[in-house]
């Protein structure tokens, strides 16, 4: 999937030394001491906290051939949200999150996708949504801008299950890994009942997010 224009950038990074960690996949130039430091400082503590070392009791919710799901609920022992918090807070930080402040943290359902090498390399946060009604004189369009979110539903206010983080490792992208993490919310975020497309909302989409959620809604 490489395109030339990648090929270019690469090129223009190894000028300045740049290189992407294979283990953590941070950036940084290896020319520049404060990169190798700030590095140094990053690597160890971020594979730290995605190593997953397995608990006494998993809420395995999905299984492949290269990975599992396990939901984390609110009320779960402590190394089990501890872990949902710590993770949560690496995807938070990359999204630039500042302050965050779960808009249900009770009712927050953490998915946690576990790879074949006991790494959590996936993250997602799926929580209730409040039921809004749409003003009948605010479009679509307004009333999504209103509330950030984006829906893959064309009536915002239908959405059930609002889904505030989507995170994956980013040496693991592009391999289904947030496909099948909505997938599984999907099926197991409400008891007994399988939810459409169009009852999920994104909140707050980032363009990368908006590019996976257009993706996986049309399809
Ligand atoms: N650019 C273009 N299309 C994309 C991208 C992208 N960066 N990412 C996903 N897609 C589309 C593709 O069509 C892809 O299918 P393909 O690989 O066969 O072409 C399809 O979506 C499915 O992608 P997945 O492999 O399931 O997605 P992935 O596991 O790579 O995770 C995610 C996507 C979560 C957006 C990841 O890139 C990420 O963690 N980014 C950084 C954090 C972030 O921005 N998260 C979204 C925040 S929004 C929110 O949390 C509500
Ligand atoms: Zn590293």
């Amino acid at each position: 999937k490489q395109t030339d224009n990648q090929l270019i950038i690469d090129a223009g990074q190894k000028q300045f030394g740049a290189t992407t960690c294979g283990s953590c996949g941070m950036l940084y130039s290896t020319d520049s001491p404060e990169d190798n430091f700030q590095h140094t400082q990053f690597h160890q503590r971020f594979l730290d906290t995605i190593k997953f070392v397995g608990w006494k009791k998993e809420r395995v919710v999905a299984e492949f051939w290269d990975g599992k799901i396990i939901l984390v609920l609110p009320d779960d022992p402590k190394y089990a949200t501890k872990k949902a918090e710590d993770v949560r807070r690496i995807a938070d930080t990359e999204l630039g999150f500042q302050q965050i402040t779960l808009s249900s943290p009770s009712s927050a359902k953490t998915y946690l996708f576990i790879n074949s090498d006991r790494m959590v390399v996936g993250c997602l946060v799926a929580e209730n949504v409040r039921q809004q009604e749409k003003p009948k004189d605010m479009n679509k369009e307004d009333f999504m801008e209103h509330h950030r979110a984006w829906c893959c539903s064309t009536v915002p206010e239908k959405a059930i299950c609002g889904v505030s983080r989507i995170w994956v490792f980013s040496l693991m992208r592009r391999k289904s890994i947030a496909t099948r993490l909505l997938d599984t919310a999907r099926t197991t975020f409400m008891y007994g009942s399988h939810l459409t497309k169009e009852e999920i909302a994104f909140s707050d989409p980032t363009p990368e997010g908006k590019l996976f959620a257009t993706k996986y809604c049309e399809t």
